[in-house]
């Protein structure tokens, strides 16, 4: 048998349906906060990640699934979902004045070559929202009860907790990473990739998911960082449970990728530590990938972690599914009007159905039943010849007669 790859899903049945009433949630949250889609390719050139995401980190270093399309032209499928809006961003002009401040939001799936393992695929799906031309307190905490809207949405209330930090830059990040280098010489005992890490990217080890909880002593950024961004994070931390939610600063909160230059933050699902919901400002992206020196914001949610979190909370999105009415016929002249009747009624936006395969009543009664449907019809040489049909209340379990031309309109309520 040819399964599915390792590190993917099939969705099907109650998952789908509830995959969609999830999607559905979001796009009704980021129609208030009047956020626009934006949809790219689900494959972009390497170097856009080389570039834009940083060749030290995983994503780029070891998790992208890579191909030469037969011209030599080396794309990736994409890692991440960042800096293709940037990529578009730019190669659009979406950054002249009256688009800003440009708010947008994508969908799709994502491709990472990581270790399988419960909430971590290979391919998986993320929303994202990216904010370009705002900078400011005000915006990232608008940013923050976005993430916390999409929750209150679905209904999620408790095990997840909201983590920010504030990342340096420039001389202040030098004199950090010295310092932080200093810490870490005293381990003799860190894993070959935070070995790599202290002399690419230091920062990074103190989200090494090997050896990241040792470092609980480590030297604290914010020590290193300006006055205006320690009270920039303490004002938005302060704004945020203003607001009526929860967050608390993690000094050793860093990301996995080389973009963010100020505030960063993750949604944490406390009981298995991994991250709903990530991200952060990454100002120097826009002008580091050619477009110009624009401000820019924003998160990604991965979706198949929100489902996670439903399904151990027991929340169930999509409404319940149910028919308005199921027909049962049981002639060839029965099956034509069947088909006129599913017409009519589909067009009226009634939501009906039959089974072509059924044989007798019994088999009838027994679809009816499996697809929840309100009414049943049966459609047989008697009621044909006679032109009246016995509906039947499934709740109430009352049958009432009527003509072929006044069911649609029964269902409606209009008669
Ligand atoms: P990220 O932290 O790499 O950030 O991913 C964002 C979210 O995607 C994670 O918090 C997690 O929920 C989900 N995710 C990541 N990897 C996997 C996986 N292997 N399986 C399932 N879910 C996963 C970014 O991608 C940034 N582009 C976020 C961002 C947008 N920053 C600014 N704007």
């Amino acid at each position: 048998m040819i399964q599915k790859p390792r590190g993917t899903q099939d969705l099907f049945l109650n998952n789908s349906k509830e995959w969609n009433a999830v999607e559905e949630k979001f796009r009704k949250v980021l129609n208030l906060f009047n956020y626009g889609e934006i949809i790219t390719p689900m494959f972009e050139s390497k170097e856009l990640f080389v570039r834009g995401v940083g060749d030290s980190s995983d994503i780029v270093s070891k998790e992208m699934y890579e191909f030469t399309d037969r011209k030599g032209r080396e794309y990736v499928l994409r890692p991440e979902g960042t800096a293709p809006t940037v990529r578009a961003l730019i190669e659009n002009k979406l950054y002249i004045q009256e688009n800003l401040p440009y708010k947008t939001f994508y969908i799709g799936p994502i491709f990472r070559y990581e270790r399988p393992q419960a909430g971590r695929y290979r391919q998986f799906n993320q929303l994202g929202v990216e904010t370009f031309g705002i900078d400011s307190i005000s915006h990232d905490v608008e940013l923050i009860s976005l993430g916390q809207s999409f929750l209150r949405e679905l209904k999620i209330n408790k095990d997840v907790i909201v983590e920010m930090n504030y990342l340096i830059s420039g001389n202040e990040r030098k004199e950090y990473e010295l310092e932080l280098k200093k810490y870490l010489n005293s381990f003799n005992d860190l894993c070959s990739d935070c070995e790599i890490r202290i002399k690419k990217n230091v920062l990074r080890v103190l989200d090494c998911k090997i050896d990241g909880n040792k470092f609980t002593e480590a030297p604290k950024m914010t020590l290193f960082a300006s006055q205006e961004n320690k009270e920039r994070l303490n004002k938005t931390l302060d704004q945020i449970k203003q607001l009526g939610f929860e967050a608390k600063i993690n000094f050793n909160l860093v990301r996995g990728l080389d973009y963010y230059t100020g505030l960063v933050f993750e949604f944490k699902n406390i009981k298995t530590d991994q991250a709903i919901i990530a991200g952060g400002s990454y100002n120097s992206l826009v002008e580091e990938l050619g477009g110009p020196d624009l401000p820019a914001s924003g998160f990604a949610i991965g979706i198949e972690r929100i489902m996670m979190l439903l399904s151990d909370q027991e929340i169930k999105v999509a409404d319940e599914d149910e028919l308005d009415l199921f027909i049962i016929p049981l002639s060839d002249d029965a099956q034509f009007l069947t088909n006129k009747l599913l017409l009519e009624a589909r067009t009226a936006n009634l939501k009906v159905d039959t089974n072509w395969n059924i044989k007798n009543l019994k088999a009838g009664f027994k679809s009816a039943e499996r697809m929840k449907s309100k009414n049943i019809v049966i459609i047989g040489e008697n009621s044909i010849n006679s032109d009246i049909y016995a509906i039947k209340d499934q709740n109430s379990g009352e049958t009432k007669e009527m003509k072929f031309k006044d069911i649609v309109k029964y269902l409606k309520g209009e008669k």
